[in-house]
């Protein structure tokens, strides 16, 4: 396959993940996993194989990639550090930061006489702070980070505390980008540089970031 990731083996994450709190409830978020399909497709289509972890979301799997179905933060990241020796890992999932301390075996009741229920949360793995002080580290690891604001202030400290070499940011809770829609609009952040990507549909914002990660892995 021809293509500026041709023989370049991606990991992309994709999607929200549950986290079960008991067999009919969890904490879960609005990721659609758009993005992450779209930029896994755009992946492919520049000549990469690709791994495509998916957290739970209604979406067909795109041709060529090979996709790896998880549901907690767990899972994905135990699905993530398997897939592990790749060139590029690219975390476009909303994993959860926090989890239900236990899984109750049996649906939680209401407490007579109580009219609230505390939840022990704790906190997850992270999943990409971890992969990018891996024994095998990709050449390129790259974030996404979702801001309600000070977009590029919490991206590039995201950048600089998780080790990353680019960060994709885009703005979350507004019309038009971030979860659900099928739009966005990313600021890409590196040491000493950053580029616009958007507003454009997903599959557009897609394809401009994995050649932004293309022309990286060659600087
Ligand atoms: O799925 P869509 O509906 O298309 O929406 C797309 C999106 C808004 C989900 C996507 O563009 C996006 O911003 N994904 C990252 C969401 C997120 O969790 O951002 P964060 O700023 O909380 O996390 C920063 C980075 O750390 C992310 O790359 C995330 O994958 C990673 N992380 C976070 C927590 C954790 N435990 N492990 C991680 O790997």
């Amino acid at each position: 396959m021809s293509g500026a990731l041709a023989g370049k083996r991606v990991l992309v994450s994709a999607g929200p993940t549950f986290e079960d709190i008991d067999p009919v409830r969890f904490v879960g978020n609005r990721s659609s996993g758009k993005m992450g399909f779209a930029v896994a497709a755009a992946a492919r289509d520049l000549g990469a194989e690709v791994v495509l972890v998916a957290g739970p979301v209604q979406l067909d799997t795109p041709d060529g990639v090979q996709r790896i179905d998880v549901r907690s933060a767990a899972q994905m990241h135990a699905a993530v550090l398997e897939a592990l020796p790749v060139d590029v890992y690219i975390g476009a999932a909303a994993v959860a930061d926090f989890t239900p301390r236990r899984v109750s075996e049996h649906k939680l009741k209401k407490t007579v006489g109580s009219d609230t229920l505390v939840l022990e949360l704790v906190r997850t793995p992270d999943i990409l702070a971890e992969v990018a002080v891996h024994p095998r580290r990709p050449a390129l690891v790259v974030g996404f980070a979702a801001e309600t604001h000070e977009v590029e202030r919490y991206a590039r400290g995201k950048l600089a505390n998780k080790r990353l070499d680019l960060i994709a940011a885009n703005l979350v809770g507004a019309a038009g980008s971030g979860f659900e829609c099928d739009d966005n609009a990313l600021t890409v952040y590196w040491d000493g540089g950053e580029r616009r990507l958007g507003p454009a549909a997903k599959t557009e914002v897609a394809a401009r970031l994995v050649d932004l990660v293309a022309e990286r892995l060659q600087a």
